[in-house]
Order: C-alpha cells, then sequence, then structure tokens
C-alpha cells in the first residue's frame, strides 16, 4: 500500500523583513490510508506549520510533499486550492465557520465547491453521524461550540477528502464536547475508514488516534515517523 501521505525533508523557513524563522527543519513522514495520527509538541515547535504545509495552506522552502501521489511542492498556488479542495478536509480550533450563514450553508457551501456538486444524501448522511439533524437552521452564534466544531467536521468530510487535518479541534472545548468530537473522529476512522492527522495538547486526545507522532524544535523527533 502506498502512504496517502509522504513528506521527504521538508523545512520551512518564515521570512518577515529581515528575521527569518525555520519552523521546519527536515521533516519526513508517512501517513498510512485509515490511520488516524496525532501530532504532539510544545508550543511553537511547528505542528500548525506542518499541517499547513501537508494540506497545501502553505508551501514548504524545500523538500517534497506528496499527498495521494501529488507532489504539492511543484505546484502553483491555484493548483494547490484545487487540490486541497478536492482531498483536504480542515478542522481548526476556533471553528472558521461564516458567521452569516446557518449551520446548513456552512456545510453545503463546502460540497457546492467541490466538483461533484451537492448530493442530497450525502448531506443527510453526514448531519445525521454528526447529530446536527435538528441544527441546521441555526447560525454558529446561535450553537453551542461543540456544535459548531461538529458543524466545521461535517464540513470537513462533505466531500470525501482524501485526509482530514485537525489542528487543535478541541483547543476551544469543554470536556464533555471535547469527548464527543474526539469519539466522532475515532468514529469516522473507524467505521468510514477516514484518514486523519490530529494535532493536540492534550495527552488523552492523542490516544483516541492509532498513532502519535511527537515534535520539537521543528522536528519530529520519535524516529523518521514512517510506518
Ligand atoms: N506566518 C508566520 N510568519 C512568521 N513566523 C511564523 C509564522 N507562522 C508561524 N511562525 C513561527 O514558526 C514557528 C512554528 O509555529 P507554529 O505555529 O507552527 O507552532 P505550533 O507548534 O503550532 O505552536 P502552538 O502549539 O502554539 O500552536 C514559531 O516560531 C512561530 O512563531
Ligand atoms: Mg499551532
Amino acid at each position: 500500500m502506498e502512504p496517502i501521505l509522504k513528506t521527504e525533508n521538508v523545512w520551512k523557513v518564515y521570512r518577515t523583513g529581515k528575521v527569518e524563522v525555520t519552523a521546519l527543519h527536515g521533516v519526513s513522514i508517512e501517513v498510512m490510508p485509515g490511520e488516524f495520527v496525532s501530532i504532539m509538541g510544545p508550543s511553537g515547535c511547528g505542528k500548525s506549520t506542518l499541517l499547513h504545509v501537508i494540506g497545501g495552506l502553505a508551501q514548504a522552502t524545500s523538500g517534497r510533499v506528496l499527498l495521494d501521489g501529488n507532489d504539492l511542492t511543484k505546484m502553483n498556488d491555484s493548483a494547490r486550492t484545487l487540490l486541497r479542495r478536492h482531498k483536504v478536509g480542515f478542522v481548526f480550533q476556533r471553528f472558521n465557520l461564516l458567521p452569516t450563514l446557518d449551520a446548513y450553508h456552512n456545510i453545503a457551501l463546502a460540497q457546492h465547491l467541490h466538483d461533484n456538486g451537492f448530493d442530497p444524501h450525502r448531506f443527510e448522511a453526514v448531519a445525521q453521524l454528526l447529530g446536527l439533524s435538528g441544527r441546521l437552521r441555526h447560525k454558529p452564534s446561535e450553537l453551542s461550540g461543540g456544535e459548531q466544531q461538529r458543524v466545521a467536521l461535517a464540513r470537513a468530510i462533505i466531500s470525501e477528502p482524501k485526509i482530514v487535518l485537525a489542528d487543535e479541534p478541541t483547543g476551544n472545548l469543554d470536556t464533555k464536547s471535547s469527548e464527543s468530537v474526539l469519539a466522532l473522529l475515532r468514529q469516522l476512522n473507524k467505521d468510514l475508514g477516514q484518514t486523519i492527522v490530529m494535532i493536540t495538547h492534550n495527552p488523552d486526545a492523542a490516544t483516541y488516534g492509532n498513532r502519535v507522532l511527537h515534535m520539537r524544535d521543528g522536528m519530529v523527533v520519535n524516529g523518521t515517523g514512517a510506518h
């Protein structure tokens, strides 16, 4: 089996004026289809940068990033945007829902952006799976944090992405909502075989996945991270 995601010696240097920050120091990891990988490490060690680079939100400074066989480092911004839209579902700590749209339209918009267009059966199945069926006409401000994150999760998976990338998805949630979001992620992984990479600061949250990558100073420190 081929990895769904592979990075080879990825470096990321941020340049702001004369200041350079090396956020990734040669990261080589592999994620196989169906894995649920957690990434842990201290603040500033490069976790979000790595997630942005593997999801095509940011360009690596050097090295290779292969997502489902496509080399992101050889693509321009618009090609990466298209690939991201088709293959990646992002979930963020702050939910990042559109405030003026209700839950239904926040989720449906993501599906409309996708080439396959709107699929009512898929929509219904996802809304039900995430326990959102009764909340779809509410705007984000009328939903609890846990509900908002479940809407964000629905938006992320509605177009059947190859990989879900979650950056501290429970970072803004209370214990009960966190557990519900983590249990849903685990269910998506176990029942639907959804590949997931999740950043977390919480060792308990990391146990929901099947493997933990530890990062420090821009590097993965437990081996190469290969399977
Ligand atoms: N857009 C940017 N411009 C300049 N430097 C950046 C930028 N984004 C991140 N950095 C720097 O890169 C390093 C890694 O940041 P990153 O956000 O990836 O860390 P993190 O592990 O996600 O931290 P946290 O746990 O606090 O979210 C830090 O030193 C940070 O200040
Ligand atoms: Mg971060």
